[in-house]
């Protein structure tokens, strides 16, 4: 039993406990009561006053005060909290029996795609894949693939420099690995390159600044530009599942002696479409044999090997594949585009 002055004091403290509407309201409580100089504190100190026999019950109960409204007062803000988490609640209309927002699953990138298939058909036709550095060496972009410091050809590629000396450049094409590949591999050899190429052009429906090209390159004793022709029908063939007519044209490329350029009967039409421009022909790739000089740069005997090797633009490829008519939504980001792959 509690004495009636410490009795008062807790059902004051209880009262106002209850009465608290927040967190705020529930620390002036805790401040009145429990605090220095609150009432449970000066009923402590009134035992300096009181006779000695009566002490240790005062002191007593100022602890059970303690006890008893320490605890009503935590109790009391967890359950405001509660409150508090169910009235956003209802503010939010939040309704936890609803279905989740269904997940999106990512797509593989066009570009990708047909990288991969590619991939797969020239793996079956003995083909290694390599890989090249995106930021390369003027030397291997240009200088060792026959194409020196004043060569008007570096005028077919836009470059863009990554250092003021000029040494080094986002790659403008696939065919610095033809050079990286000479100097490591033993011919016989045959390898494509798919990559990422950058060139410093005014983007339009068919330039990107970043573009996707697959080289090829093929070296041996006796490699002739027969080699080149069937190897390209028999991928052709594999890609777009029939017979397709092609045509070579002379084409300039210095890295390539004879050079060509590779047309294929268009794929889509027989008497003249858009994608061919009503030619019904559609350009394909560069192509051509390997330059003796090329062959010297990667340590190469011109006089014992011979090679072919091509170049061709993947998301070009894409486009005539679906039918898209503006290579900037490759690297657009545009969800809409990508999700329909
Ligand atoms: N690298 C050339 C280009 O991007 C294409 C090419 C590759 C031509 C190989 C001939 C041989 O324009």
């Amino acid at each position: 039993m509690l004495s009636q002055a410490a009795q008062s004091i807790q059902d004051a403290a209880l009262a106002a406990v209850a009465d608290a509407a927040d967190g705020e309201a529930l620390s002036v409580v805790d401040r009145e009561f429990l605090g220095k100089g609150g009432q449970v504190g000066l009923l402590l100190a009134s035992i300096k006053d009181a006779e000695p026999a009566d002490r240790p019950r005062i002191g007593q109960e100022a602890n059970a005060l303690k006890q008893a409204i320490g605890a009503a007062i935590s109790e009391r803000r967890e359950a405001l909290s509660g409150e508090a988490l169910a009235a956003e609640r209802r503010a939010d209309d939040f309704d936890p029996t609803l279905p989740a927002a269904p997940l999106t699953r990512g797509s593989i990138h066009p570009v990708t795609q047909v990288t991969r298939e590619l991939e797969d058909i020239f793996t079956s036709m003995g083909y290694a894949i390599l890989d090249g550095p995106e930021v390369e060496l003027d030397y291997y972009n240009f200088e060792a693939l026959n194409i020196p410091k004043d060569h008007p050809a570096r005028e077919m590629y836009d470059t863009f420099w990554c250092d003021a000396d000029m040494n080094l450049l986002l790659r403008t094409h696939t065919s610095p690995v033809q050079i990286r590949a000479l100097e490591t591999l033993d011919p016989p050899f045959r390898a494509i390159v798919p990559g990422r190429c950058f060139r410093n052009e005014t983007t339009d429906a068919s330039h990107e600044h970043t573009f996707h090209q697959m080289e090829g390159l093929v070296v041996g004793e006796g490699i002739t530009v027969g080699h080149l022709i069937g190897a390209m029908k028999t991928f052709l063939r594999e890609l777009f599942q029939r017979d397709l007519d092609v045509r070579l044209r002379p084409g300039y490329f210095p890295f390539v002696e004879p050079g060509f350029e590779f047309d294929i009967r268009c794929p889509f039409c027989a008497d003249g479409c858009r994608v061919c421009k009503k030619t019904t022909w559609v350009e394909f790739c560069g192509c051509g044999m390997v330059h003796p000089n090329v062959l010297r740069a990667g340590k190469i005997d011109p006089e014992r090997y011979t090679g072919f090797a091509f170049g061709f633009g993947l998301d070009r490829l894409v486009m005539l594949r679906h039918g898209i008519d503006d290579i900037r939504h490759f690297m657009g980001g545009d969800l809409r585009f990508l999700e329909q792959f």
